[in-house]
């Protein structure tokens, strides 16, 4: 069977928990691919609500295997966390499968990320202050350690006492903080390290594994394409892949395994942290986006940023990550908007620009070009079928699905699994009631 990829297509927040709860009742795998506890994925279903940072959003289903494969950056002691928090709700956590190349989140990275955005100031990403970025500046400095050195405490005590030298050293001499204690930080991670043993395994080989004898697997994306560190709004982005193609490297598939890409998009857009954000919206439609969407951060609470759809960067999504359909969600969240725009292009410098500009100084001077659509007051939540959308919500629908070339296959209508519509081709093609 082939692999499916869902990605975000902003700049994360998208609703890809939801998604991808709703995606795996027909899958046998969930696996996260890259990124660590920063995201923040919600699931509701059947009267369960979950706030899921790194455990895959399967998880409600029995028969579904959630991995966090090699390209994943893992805090043991979150993970354990958020394990146990699950079990004392009677989700059985036991079928995890955790890659054993995956690196560590250690305390050192979180001292960091703390540090240098201080150290920043007005300058500061708005990093979620978990260790991220770090944890990956070491994983590519090769000085990273990975889930396996757990399981070896004469190598992990080896390998932490060369790495915490020098972190002491900055801490101390550049950061004037206290230096972190090496043993009590061995202590508690080798403990971390017993527990986890049971679930650590080569999760690539599982998957090709599992391709070969028919089941299924979705590669389920954390954070969105804006802030993927090679393609997003760079340096106020993450630092690992989040793009489809970061889905491969991060589960070790090769590309022929998959076919279908699922672009997670909501039907305005969100940005939580610093960065440029050309359709922000700091009015009444702005607020009323943010207050009916709940548009609080699942990880660390901050109040998201909230503004009109942009094409520019759907379009830009589509073809960094090969879309092959769109996931629209909380088109509920548009109810009672007298009127609605659409960003179609971006005026810099008297220059349009249909697609992102090619130089960052472009995109942060980036005005928005709007097409103005009519607004609905219906509430939507309670709509099944695409036919029981008013006209306007319809249109929207549809003139999104024309900006961006792919089809919008699901439309979500409220956080809930259930509230949630199929797109048939047919229904999709009929004139509105
Ligand atoms: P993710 O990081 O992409 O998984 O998204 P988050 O879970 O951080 O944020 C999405 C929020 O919107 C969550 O609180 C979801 O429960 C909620 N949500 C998802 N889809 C819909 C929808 O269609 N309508 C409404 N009103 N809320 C939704
Ligand atoms: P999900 O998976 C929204 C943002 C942070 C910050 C930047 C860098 O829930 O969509 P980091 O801690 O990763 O070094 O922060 O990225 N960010 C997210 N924004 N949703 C997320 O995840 C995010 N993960 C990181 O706010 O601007
Ligand atoms: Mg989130």
């Amino acid at each position: 069977m082939p692999a499916t990829i869902l990605v975000g297509t902003q700049w994360g927040d998208e609703g890809k928990g939801k998604a991808t709860d709703l995606l795996a009742a027909r899958t046998d795998f969930v696996v996260r691919y890259q990124g660590g506890n920063n995201a923040g994925h919600t699931v509701l279903a059947g009267g369960q609500l979950l706030k899921l940072h790194l455990i895959p959003s399967g998880i409600l289903y029995p028969d579904v295997t959630p991995v966090l494969a090699d390209g994943v950056v893992i805090d043991p002691k979150v993970l354990l966390e958020e394990m146990d928090a699950l079990t004392d709700r009677e989700i059985d956590p036991s079928r995890l499968a955790v890659s054993g190349n995956a690196h560590l989140i250690m305390p050192y990275h979180l001292a960091m990320d703390a540090v240098t955005e201080r150290y920043l100031g007005k300058l500061k990403l708005g990093t979620t202050k978990r260790g991220i970025g770090p944890a990956y500046a070491d994983k590519a400095m090769r000085l990273g350690l990975r889930v396996q050195d757990l399981t070896d405490p004469k190598i992990f005590r080896e390998k932490l006492e060369v790495v915490l030298k020098e972190k002491n050293l900055v801490l101390s001499k550049v950061y004037n903080r206290l230096p972190l204690d090496g043993d009590s930080m061995a202590e508690d991670y080798l403990g971390y390290g017993e527990r986890l043993a049971p679930h650590i395994t080569d999760t690539a080989a599982l998957l090709y594994e599992a391709l070969r004898a028919g089941k299924r697997v979705l590669l389920e994306g954390a954070q969105g394409t804006l802030l993927d560190l090679d393609h997003g709004t760079y340096p106020f982005v993450t630092s690992s892949s989040p793009v489809a193609g970061g889905a491969l490297a991060g589960s070790g598939l090769g590309p022929k395994e998959v076919d279908d890409v699922i672009g997670v998009t909501k039907a305005y857009v969100t940005r939580v942290g610093s960065g440029p954000f050309p359709t922000e919206d700091a009015g009444e439609a702005g607020r009323q986006m943010g207050e009916k969407g709940n548009e609080f951060g699942t990880t660390t609470g901050r109040a998201r940023r909230c503004g009109w759809f942009d094409a520019v960067l759907l379009r830009y999504a589509v073809r960094i990550n090969g879309l092959t359909e769109l996931f629209l969600t909380k088109l509920d969240v548009l109810s009672g908007l007298p009127r609605l725009q659409i960003c179609t292009a971006y005026r810099a410098d008297d220059e349009v620009f249909e697609d992102v500009p090619p130089h960052q100084s472009l995109f942060h001077r980036a005005e928005p070009v709007y097409q103005r659509l009519s607004g609905w007051t219906e509430d939507l939540t309670a709509a099944r079928r695409f036919q029981d959308l008013p006209p306007a919500a319809q249109a929207y629908v549809r003139r999104i699905e024309e900006l961006a070339g792919v089809p919008v296959r699901y439309i979500s209508v409220g956080p809930d699994r259930e509230q949630t519509l199929e797109v048939t081709t047919s229904a999709r093609h009929r004139r509105p009631a």
